[in-house]
């Protein structure tokens, strides 16, 4: 897939089907994260891939974690959010660690990590596969922290949902770039 093209009809897919990726394309789409443009070479990330029976015991930890903090919660919804890690066949989390560095600060770092997290998708994207780059509660959530051993200075940047697009795919509209620059003497 050309380049420009692949960038340009990438739209994110909220409804995600199997077969998700193999570890080897998602290794290639982490190589391609790796490429991402990087202030001073810091590599302030990190990446778990989440697939399989694993989602199954993320969403009931989530699921019983997000119970005990809200038990007036009702049964539908917790049910509802257990169901969220369980939406693509495949989970990349991606971590930051900001580090200490005069010359970088702490936005450029988070800005790295969002290219990183575009290059990931559009590797995806090249190889057949779709996603969607999700926050929400479960970026947050105690338990899913602890599960994912992260240190106190860790964040989740994102969750990238991956998987299979559906048929039809969603395809996103764009602006015209029109508004959006221009020429400065
Ligand atoms: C940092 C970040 C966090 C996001 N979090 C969510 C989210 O939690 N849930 C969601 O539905 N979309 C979220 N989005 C938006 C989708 O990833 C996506 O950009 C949006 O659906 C538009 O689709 P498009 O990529 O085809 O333009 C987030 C985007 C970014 C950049």
């Amino acid at each position: 897939m050309e380049l420009l093209q692949g960038l340009l009809e990438r739209s994110s897919q909220p409804v995600l089907v199997a077969p998700g990726p193999d570890l080897a394309q998602i290794e290639l789409a982490i190589r391609a994260a790796l490429c991402a443009p990087d202030h001073r070479a810091l590599q302030p990330w990190r990446y778990l891939v989440v697939h399989g029976e694993a989602r199954v015991r993320l969403a009931a930890l989530y699921a019983a974690s997000q119970q005990a903090l809200q038990p007036q919660r009702s049964a539908a919804e917790i049910e509802r959010l257990r169901q969220q890690p369980l939406r693509a066949p495949t989970l990349i989390v991606a971590i930051l660690r900001l580090r200490e560095d005069a010359a970088v600060p702490a936005h450029e770092q988070w800005l790295s990590m969002g290219a990183a997290v575009q290059n990931l998708m559009l590797a995806l994207h090249a190889q057949g596969y779709a996603a969607i780059w999700r926050t929400g509660a479960l970026v947050s959530d105690a338990a899913v922290r602890a599960a994912f051993a992260l240190a106190d200075d860790e964040r989740i940047a994102a969750l990238v949902y991956v998987g299979s697009p559906p048929v039809p795919p969603r395809r996103a509209e764009r602006p015209l770039p029109q508004p959006f620059w221009s020429v400065w003497s």
